[in-house]
């Protein structure tokens, strides 16, 4: 496929709640669209190696966390989403209302942010900044903050078994009956976060949600981010569900463009209208210690014109939560388990052979393989096509599937596996997770009435200026 496309790897910022688009009758927006702002915080240009290594590292994380995140429902959270690529919302709570931002995480399911001037996060994979510069959410500045209560049915549904046990027996008016929810602690892979669940508003322009749950994290240790987080999962606490939402959907900013500042947008949608132009793909139904998760129906996957014949053992959970391929708006890359990962390098390293590995960068980033381009016009990569059950194709060209680098005419698969390639071994959790860098360029919906992913390929990118490089100005076409 194609050349000198550069990373994009836009800058964290905060934007402002601009907003919506139409409105119904009764003056409640059919539809509110938020802009979607791209967190990769490491330029590549300067450290590129170090940069993917650190990447690589961090999905690989991810990858375990996802795939282990079973103990209860509330561990499901993620892992430091910053670090290795996503996408985030501003949101404002409160009265007034607070802005942050939030990532936006289809693979967790509760939303929260890092709350109180008293917020500590040790060896947070932000500890450059200072916690004190952390944006907080502060509920003390919130006229219509609440903090959950034990007799408040939400509490039993967002509290893991165990840990509802802290609510004291409350009979008729005992002070009992006022406790505060036990406060919760999320665990992953190794850090941890805790806080207090709280009843607030949220607010959009012309819409309110009242009592929308959100946790306010106080305190966290290890692999976490100071991002706040939006769960977006399937789940009665993400806030498409809390919302009322019938469908979300998002078109991402294509990574080759760096400095741009322009954001795509995400769309909560109310309307039960179809979407034009869309295929769609069935969400699957979930194994139960993987309930939260966007599970999609796939026949198979082609490298190009190969047909790779996956087993079907991978491609749809079994019920002891084995298998099947999981869309992950909160992974940047992505997964595959052992035996998919090395049919699809084997076709890869075929199709390529006719240009130099790279074992040096293979070596030091942690990703295989990896193509030296050096004195070569052009990198041709095959593109990589999802064969959806109902019959629906995505087709994932090479430059949204691998890293290229042209700066030192590097290009690598950057998706990761934990298994050694030539194990058999089956692990429980999804087999593939594909990341946002392989659904940038398309126009993504969520149809979670109709419980089914719908996407059609779309120009997302707009820029606002032209680059050395040479940066193709497209509108940006909403759907
Ligand atoms: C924080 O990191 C330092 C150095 O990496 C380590 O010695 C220390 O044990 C860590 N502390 C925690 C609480 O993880
Ligand atoms: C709690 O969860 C149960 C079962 O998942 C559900 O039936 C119930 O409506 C939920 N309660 C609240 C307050 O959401
Ligand atoms: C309040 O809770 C405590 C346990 O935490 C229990 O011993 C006590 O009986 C409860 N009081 C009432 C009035 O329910
Ligand atoms: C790519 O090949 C060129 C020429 O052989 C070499 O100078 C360069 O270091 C190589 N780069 C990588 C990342 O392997
Ligand atoms: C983003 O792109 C659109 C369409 O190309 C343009 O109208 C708008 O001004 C841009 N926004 C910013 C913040 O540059």
């Amino acid at each position: 496929m194609t050349s000198s496309t550069s990373l994009l790897f836009s800058v964290f910022t905060l934007f402002s709640l601009l907003l919506l688009a139409s409105s119904s009758k009764d003056n409640t927006p059919a539809t509110i669209t938020i802009p979607l702002t791209s967190t990769f915080t490491n330029s590549p240009s300067t450290k590129p190696l170090r940069f993917l290594q650190h990447l690589a590292t961090a999905s690989l994380s991810r990858a375990h966390h996802l795939k282990h995140g079973k103990t209860s429902p509330l561990t499901q959270i993620s892992l430091s989403p910053h670090s290795y690529g996503g996408h985030s919302i501003p949101l404002s709570f409160g009265t007034p209302p607070q802005k942050l931002s939030f990532l936006v995480d289809t693979g967790s399911h509760v939303v929260w942010a890092p709350c109180t001037t008293h917020y500590t996060c040790t060896n947070c994979s932000f500890s450059d900044a200072e916690p004190k510069k952390v944006p907080i959410f502060n509920p003390k500045l919130s006229s219509s903050s609440k903090i959950l209560g034990c007799r408040n049915p939400k509490c039993v549904n967002t509290s893991s078994p165990d840990v509802h046990l802290g609510c004291p027996p409350c009979n008729g008016n005992s002070k009992n009956c006022s406790h505060a929810c036990p406060p919760y602690s999320l665990q992953y892979g190794t850090g941890a976060s805790s806080g207090d669940f709280l009843l607030e508003n949220l607010n959009f322009p012309g819409k309110t949600i009242h009592e929308f749950l959100v946790g306010c994290t106080t305190s966290a240790v290890g692999e976490v981010t100071s991002a706040a987080l939006a769960g977006f999962g399937r789940s009665m606490f993400s806030l498409p569900m809390q919302m009322g939402v019938k469908k979300f959907a998002y078109c991402l900013n294509s990574h080759d463009y760096d400095d741009t500042r322009n954001s795509s947008k995400l769309i909560l949608d109310y309307s039960d209208g179809e979407t034009k132009g869309l295929s769609y793909a069935p969400f699957l139904k979930n194994p139960p210690d993987f309930p939260i998760y966007y599970y999609l129906g796939v026949k198979d996957i082609k490298i190009g014109n190969k047909l790779l014949r996956i087993p079907s053992k991978y491609l749809a959970p079994g019920s002891d939560g084995r298998g099947g391929l999981m869309i992950d708006s909160g992974f940047a890359y992505g997964y595959m388990t052992g035996p998919v990962f090395k049919k699809v390098t084997n076709e890869l390293k075929k199709r390529m052979s006719k240009y130099r590995r790279s074992l040096e960068a293979e070596a030091e980033i942690g990703v295989t393989p990896c193509y030296n381009f050096t004195g070569q016009k052009s990198i041709k990569i095959p593109d990589l096509i999802y064969q959806f059950r109902g019959g629906a194709t995505m087709v994932v060209p090479g430059k949204n599937y691998f890293v290229l680098i042209p700066e030192i005419s590097l290009a690598c698969f950057p998706l990761t596996t934990d298994a050694g390639t030539n194990t058999l071994e089956f692990t429980p959790g999804p087999s593939i997770i594909l990341g946002n860098s392989q659904h940038v360029d398309y126009y993504v919906e969520f149809d979670l009435k109709n419980e089914r992913l719908g996407f059609r390929q779309q120009t997302c990118q707009s820029c606002t200026f032209m680059h050395a490089t040479g940066c193709r100005c497209v509108p940006a076409r909403n759907g």
